[in-house]
């Protein structure tokens, strides 16, 4: 089965992929979405935040969309960006100028590196497909670095269940993503891998479910656009 053939490349291997494209990702994100990713990321911020939130740490960073989106609405006194990958890093170190950011360079699948029960929001885009491996884990560190009452959202690429877009979302992750990936940023492998994490990775309600195990007391699920995008969004009680 196409299943056991995929296997979500080591820490090392991930590291390399971002590396290789990060001059070219927040471009091919706009390319690749028809510019989509930004309205999910804003769709998603609306829906995650109530205005009571103080404290935020975003997981799988890169470039810093995410938690710029989040900084916008402006009700945050801490901010913390992690991501493995050091280019990434540093491109969201220059586009989000503002006080109260820190930016960290951590492996996520080993260990959050922030204190237990510290965090009003955790947040992630993207990034949960690079984790498939190591969720009940990293859940389990998610659930630790959360407040009582805490909240944790993850945006991720699914795939579309039915209609016309299931049909075209079959040909468009086979051949137009790793193709135009591919063109531009001249690593056919990183957008393979890309494509090949999306069509493998786990159901959205699958994902609600590990997080219950983990102990959040709800987690529920929104689709965006025909379930290309999905909003996963869990409490800590
Ligand atoms: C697809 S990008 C998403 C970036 C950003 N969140 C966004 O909204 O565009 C995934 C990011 O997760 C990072 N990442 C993957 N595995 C990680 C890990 N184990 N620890 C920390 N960061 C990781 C990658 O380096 C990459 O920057």
């Amino acid at each position: 089965m196409a299943q056991a053939v995929f296997s979500t490349p080591h820490s090392q291997g991930i590291r390399q992929i971002f590396t290789e494209i990060t001059p070219y990702y927040d471009f091919l994100n706009g390319l690749l979405s028809l510019r989509l990713d930004r309205a999910w990321r804003r769709w998603a911020v609306e829906r995650a935040v109530d205005g009571s939130e103080r404290s935020i740490l975003d997981l799988g960073t890169g470039t810093g969309k995410f938690l710029q989106a989040f900084l916008a609405r402006g009700t945050f006194e801490r901010a913390c960006g992690v991501d493995l990958c050091e280019s990434m890093l540093e491109r969201a170190r220059q586009s989000v100028r503002r006080p109260g950011v820190v930016w960290l360079a951590a492996d996520v699948s080993k260990g959050i590196p922030c204190e237990s029960a510290s965090v009003d929001l955790v947040s992630a885009a993207f990034t949960l497909r690079s984790l498939r491996d190591h969720l009940p884990f990293f859940f389990s560190e998610v659930f630790r670095v959360l407040k009582p009452g805490g909240k944790a959202v993850f945006l991720e690429l699914t795939r579309p269940a039915r209609g016309i877009l299931k049909w075209l979302y079959y040909p468009y992750l086979s051949i137009y993503l790793p193709l135009v990936g591919a063109l531009v940023s001249r690593s056919f492998q990183a957008y393979s891998f890309l494509a090949n994490s999306i069509r493998h990775f786990e159901e959205p309600s699958k994902v609600a479910e590990m997080l219950k195990q983990a102990g959040f007391a709800s987690a529920d699920c929104s689709s965006y656009t025909g379930g290309i995008a999905t909003l996963i969004r869990a409490k800590k009680p």
